[in-house]
């Protein structure tokens, strides 16, 4: 097969991230638009880039790529697609996709197009007039942007942030691709110690646990591809002993605490599905008053905004107090993440560094304290 393109989505604010990660994972062409990233490569780059990205959403075969302004145009784009060289005669084409500042801006018209082209176009290839359509599937992806049509497979089939630890999440969990871009914005290698003390379902200590052993995100789950002809599990088998091998197995001090003890059994059990709970520590405690080892190490955590969970009002107070127990630990690096524009005065400290991320629509920043630590450590 040769070279084929693939598209990574991802949250606003992950492209650079998700970019360097395809990078360490040895892949080619990596380039970064607003919200995903592009790579070059075949289908062992497609098994790496699914098993290993820790912060990317789905990993996507790009078709085709055209001017859509109309119907027609979006027929004899599609119809010029090589979808046969990847679909067989029973494979089931489901369609799904997205129009944004484009002419075309109904999604189950241009839904219904993309299925009708495909078909014809399938339907040549094989010589027959109806496809059973009962074989795997090889969910067809469209996005309409600006009139530019891009069409893709997707090779992921459930989201790759769906890792299968997390089958229960506590109350406004965080999404694991965005915990594990936290966790690589505080350069946490495993060294010190992690500490979450607003952890509620984990996310942050397991994506932490993970990143420490250098433990591939996508190793227990499997992906569409593996059931396709075209691509086969043979190149996820060697992706997954590959990823196996490069494991380390250290020491690590990975510690999560919540006030809700409903909560810390919720992360006891998700840490356990991780494989990760021999490393990794929960305990129940109100991150006001609780001790916070003289140390020092990285506290990087998601606290209530008062967007979804208390209103705003209390979310603040909690930060005060949460700010005035941290304020003077110089041995820490601490990074929250919020989307409250009012955090840094209520924390009672401006951020050394502030990077805009996207937790889910929701417009947020990471405030990152750290300056002081290195000051502290020279
Ligand atoms: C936004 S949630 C954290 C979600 C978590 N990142 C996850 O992925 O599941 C905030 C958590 O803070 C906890 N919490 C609220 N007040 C607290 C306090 N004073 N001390 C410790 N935890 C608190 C809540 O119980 C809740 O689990």
């Amino acid at each position: 097969m040769d070279r084929m393109t693939f598209t990574v989505p991802c949250l606003f604010g992950l492209e650079g991230l998700a970019a360097n990660e395809l990078r360490r994972l040895g892949l080619e062409g990596v380039q970064t638009e607003n919200g995903k990233v592009y790579f070059s490569g075949d289908w062992s780059a497609c098994a790496a880039a699914n098993i290993g990205l820790r912060t990317g959403e789905r990993i996507l075969l790009r078709l085709g790529r055209f001017e859509a302004d109309s119907f027609e145009a979006l027929f004899q784009g599609v119809m010029a697609c090589p979808l046969e060289q990847f679909i067989p005669r029973n494979g089931a084409f489901p369609v799904k996709g997205h129009c944004l500042d484009s002419q075309l801006h109904s999604v189950p018209d241009c839904q219904a197009i993309v299925k009708k082209a495909a078909a014809r176009r399938l339907g040549q290839a094989y010589g027959i007039g109806w496809l059973p359509e009962d074989g795997p599937t090889y969910q067809l992806q469209f996005s309409i942007m600006k009139n530019v049509c891009e069409l893709f497979l997707d090779s992921s089939g459930i989201a790759l942030y769906k890792r299968g630890y997390r089958a229960q999440a506590g109350t406004a969990p965080l999404r694991e691709t965005l915990a594990a871009a936290m966790v690589q914005l505080t350069h946490y290698r495993g060294r010190e110690l992690f500490l979450d003390p607003f952890c509620g379902s984990g996310t942050l200590c397991i994506e932490a646990a993970w990143i420490a052993r250098n433990r591939a995100p996508g190793l227990t789950r499997r992906f569409a591809a593996e059931r396709w002809d075209c691509c086969g599990e043979g190149y996820f088998k060697e992706a997954r002993a590959a990823a196996k091998a490069r494991e380390f197995h250290g020491q690590y001090r990975i510690i999560g605490s919540d006030i809700d003890p409903q909560a810390i059994a919720l992360a006891q059990s998700n840490a356990q599905k991780a494989g990760v709970e021999h490393i990794v520590s929960f305990e129940r405690a109100d991150a006001r008053t609780r001790p916070y080892p003289d140390q020092g190490g990285i506290l990087c955590t998601n606290p209530p905004y008062g967007e979804r969970m208390l209103e705003q009002q209390q979310a603040r107070q909690l930060m005060q107090s949460f700010g005035k127990r941290v304020a003077r630990l110089p041995q820490w690096a601490i990074y929250v993440i919020s989307s409250d524009d009012g955090f840094e005065a209520a924390f009672g400290r401006r951020a050394d560094k502030k990077r805009k991320l996207y937790n889910g629509m929701l417009r947020s920043y990471l405030h990152m304290y750290h300056k002081e630590r290195e000051d502290h450590g020279r």
